[in-house]
């Protein structure tokens, strides 16, 4: 495991940002694990301003998100499917058919997290990006998610639920459940980018990169893989020996 610590937040974007044009760059038609929430999002300001100067096309770059809440609708701009659309996909020039993600509203879960886990099979991804749980999360994969897992539905926890509710009007519009890729989905990337910034962050990263590699921080499971790399800011980094 690598640890790439940089000043603040745009330095972390930035540095994300080179690692993922260089995979966009060398394999026009690489596959992109991708993950929401607030971490990404100068990363994904990034992407496209180089797509808009340089441009860089993603035209035929696939897409593979990690997870989505399950019962909201799709039109919702609280799904995980709104956010990439808005944030990243009309940003740039990749088709929408190219961009995959959990069907938050499938009638019948457990068949959905059959078709998305079968569709992993058939897409590893040349790089995931994750952004870190305050608990030590990847995906929704929470604390004690076997290691072995796939595709799964999940009740968030508590944690997780006040933690995303900062995006909602009201914690009880949070969802309780949602679809996600599991830990053994994201371990079969070949290469895996982990974002963490601000002192909220500071146990989960110190607790992932020099704790137990152990189900009760799942993150922790990336020292096992090949290639991956944390990249923190000082505020996240604070509590690294
Ligand atoms: C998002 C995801 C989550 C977030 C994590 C951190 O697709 O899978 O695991 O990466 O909850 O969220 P932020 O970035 O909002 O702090």
């Amino acid at each position: 495991m690598k640890v790439i610590k940089v000043k603040n937040y745009e330095e972390m974007s930035n540095v994300a940002a080179e690692i993922f044009k260089d995979v966009v760059k060398n394999k026009p038609n690489a596959i992109l694990g991708l993950a929401t929430g607030t971490t990404p999002l100068g990363l994904y300001a990034e992407l496209i301003k180089d797509h808009k100067e340089n441009g860089t096309s993603y035209k035929n770059i696939k897409t593979v998100n990690l997870d989505e809440y399950a019962g909201l609708d799709i039109g919702s701009d609280q799904s995980y499917v709104y956010f990439m659309r808005h944030n990243l996909f009309e940003g740039l020039d990749i088709d929408l058919k190219n961009t995959n993600i959990e069907n938050g509203k499938a009638e019948d879960k457990e068949k959905e997290c059959e078709r998305y886990n079968n569709l992993l099979g058939e897409m590893q991804q040349d790089i995931q990006l994750l952004g870190l749980g305050s608990n030590g999360h990847i995906a929704f994969n929470e604390p004690n998610t076997p290691f072995g897992s796939g595709v799964h539905v999940v009740k968030l926890t508590e944690n997780t639920i006040k933690d995303n509710s900062r995006l909602f009007a009201d914690i009880n519009d949070v969802p309780r459940y949602a679809f996600t890729m599991g830990i053994k989905n994201i371990m079969n990337a070949k290469k895996i980018v982990v974002l963490a910034s601000g002192k909220n962050k500071a146990n989960a990263v110190k607790a992932s990169v020099e704790g137990d590699v152990t189900e009760i921080v799942p993150a922790s499971v990336l020292q096992l893989h090949p290639d991956c790399t944390f990249i923190v800011d000082e505020d996240a980094a604070s509590l690294l020996k």
